[in-house]
């Protein structure tokens, strides 16, 4: 979701700026993950008709004794799906031999994603120009590109910290993400892309340059590098509100967030994938009941079968401290999936305790909610860093936390959460300065618009 989200809104941006351009999103499904499909099909009814959506045929997952890693498991996975793309692509196109009776179609560009660098060959067959789209921050692109040049997972363990170009400060090992910690296929997957990337005809980044100064910097003195554009944050505002699971209890949030002061509502939310453990969940609900704020908390079982997507759970007080929802029922709510774009657009929601996924990210910048960092998974850790030690734009709770192993006691979520909500007012601040530099950049003249402006010029031309 976290990569499919913004290709689809950039999808939007290109056929607004451009309505003689369609565009067509291939998207992979998997019986494990039903939100993709739901996502898809509420897709297809409310976007205009220049954009439409192609569900390729499943194929069975990769064998478990092929890959050790996330990055080798999705690596493969679209690998397998490289016949179901060619075809799709050529029946977008037909060329003359096959049918000459239909309006010629021309296929400006395909845009593959971070982990779909072997459909470049099919664009090479088919001599469709072809970019990437990196739904992830400029940083962490550095980073990848980076990693090309260095032997082995194992000398990139052997430092305490180290440099890299797109970060200003050295990046210290305990943020580097599990899929190149841990000498598995990983780190092999990771150079492999990265290589590719070089191959594209340029590199689309949703990000925007007056918020990864240094970062984007950095990639415009790499001169083996294709042009990049940064022309975020490409953002879904309304968000799963559209294609919510459970539009009765969204109404409920929006009508419990109505009756709360301004910025008073500390947001606790860990993503589309976030869950924690039951020991976690427990330390958490005392640090808040102790911290005394208000609170909205989205709280996901972890799944249940591996692939599939956290759950909610049946009963919440399973989970819970003892009476904890009964003690808490004045000053908190606690909920399953929340739509979260527009849960932090509501003017009570004054912080925002995340797993600093990139588009949470974008979206809390967006609204100008500060952010505490806690980590879980994949590039979060660096995100979580490039945010609180190279930008100042959000207070650092944890950096290093990773699902599984950490536990964060009551204590320091006590604090943390006391610390955003009623100190933090220099990040807050910066935090809002922002929030204006985003809109900033997507309107007329600005820095994102101007990127994409140029993107369609090379691509019409
Ligand atoms: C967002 O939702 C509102 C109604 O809640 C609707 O009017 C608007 O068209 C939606 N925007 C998009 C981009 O789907
Ligand atoms: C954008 O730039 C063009 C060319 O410099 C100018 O004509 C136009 O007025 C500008 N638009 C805005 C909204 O500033």
């Amino acid at each position: 979701m976290g990569n499919l989200i913004p290709i689809v809104e950039f999808a939007n941006l290109l056929t607004k700026h451009h309505p003689q351009f369609s565009a067509t999103v291939l998207i992979i499904t998997m019986p494990q993950r039903p939100l993709i499909n739901t996502y898809a099909q509420s897709l297809a009814s409310t976007s205009p008709t220049n954009i439409r959506f192609l569900l390729l045929p499943t194929v069975d997952p990769p064998a478990p004794d092929h890959y050790q890693s996330s990055v080798g498991f999705l690596s493969l996975l679209i690998q397998k799906h490289t016949t179901n793309i060619r075809d799709a692509l050529l029946q977008l196109a037909p060329t003359e031999s096959t049918d000459s009776t239909r309006h010629s179609v021309r296929l400006a560009a395909l845009f593959v994603d971070m982990f779909s660098t072997t459909i470049i060959d099919v664009a090479a067959e088919l001599a469709i120009p072809c970019y990437l789209f990196f739904a992830s921050p400029a940083s962490f692109l550095g980073f990848m590109l980076h990693l090309t040049r260095v032997d082995s997972a194992e000398s990139l363990n052997s430092e305490e910290e180290f440099p890299v170009p797109s970060f200003k400060n050295p990046l210290p090992r305990c943020v580097l993400p599990n899929f190149v910690m841990k000498g598995n296929d990983g780190f092999s997957w990771i150079q492999q892309h990265a290589r590719r990337y070089r191959e594209t005809k340029g590199i689309v980044v949703n990000t925007f340059p007056e918020l990864e100064p240094h970062a984007v910097q950095s990639l415009s003195c790499d001169s083996n590098l294709p042009p990049v554009y940064p022309i975020g944050p490409t953002l879904d505002l309304n968000g799963s509100a559209q294609w919510n699971p459970n539009p009765a209890q969204f109404k409920l949030i929006m009508e419990w967030l109505d009756q709360q002061p301004l910025a008073s509502v500390v947001l606790l939310c860990f993503g589309s994938l976030g869950s924690l453990k039951a020991t976690q969940v427990e330390q958490i609900a005392i640090g808040l009941e102790r911290a005394g704020v208000r609170f909205l908390w989205a709280l996901r079982e972890s799944p249940k079968a591996q692939l599939e997507d956290p759950t909610e759970f049946e009963n919440l007080e399973n989970v819970l401290p003892d009476r904890f929802l009964e003690r808490t029922a004045g000053i908190g709510l606690v909920s399953g999936w929340v739509p979260q774009a527009k849960v932090l657009g509501h003017k009570a929601i004054g912080g925002f305790v995340s797993h600093c996924g990139w588009n949470s990210i974008l979206e809390s910048l967006w609204y100008g909610v500060p952010i505490a960092t806690w980590p879980l998974y994949a590039e979060q850790q660096m995100n979580a860093f490039e945010m609180v030690r190279e930008l100042g734009l959000a207070v650092g709770f944890r950096l290093d936390y990773r699902t599984g192993g950490d536990l964060v006691w009551a204590e320091e979520v006590e604090r943390g959460i006391r610390f955003l909500m009623n100190g933090a007012d220099g990040i807050r601040s910066k935090v809002k300065e922002m929030s204006e530099k985003c809109r900033v950049a997507l309107m007329e003249n600005g820095s994102s618009y101007a990127k994409l402006v140029s993107l369609i010029q090379e691509l019409t031309s």
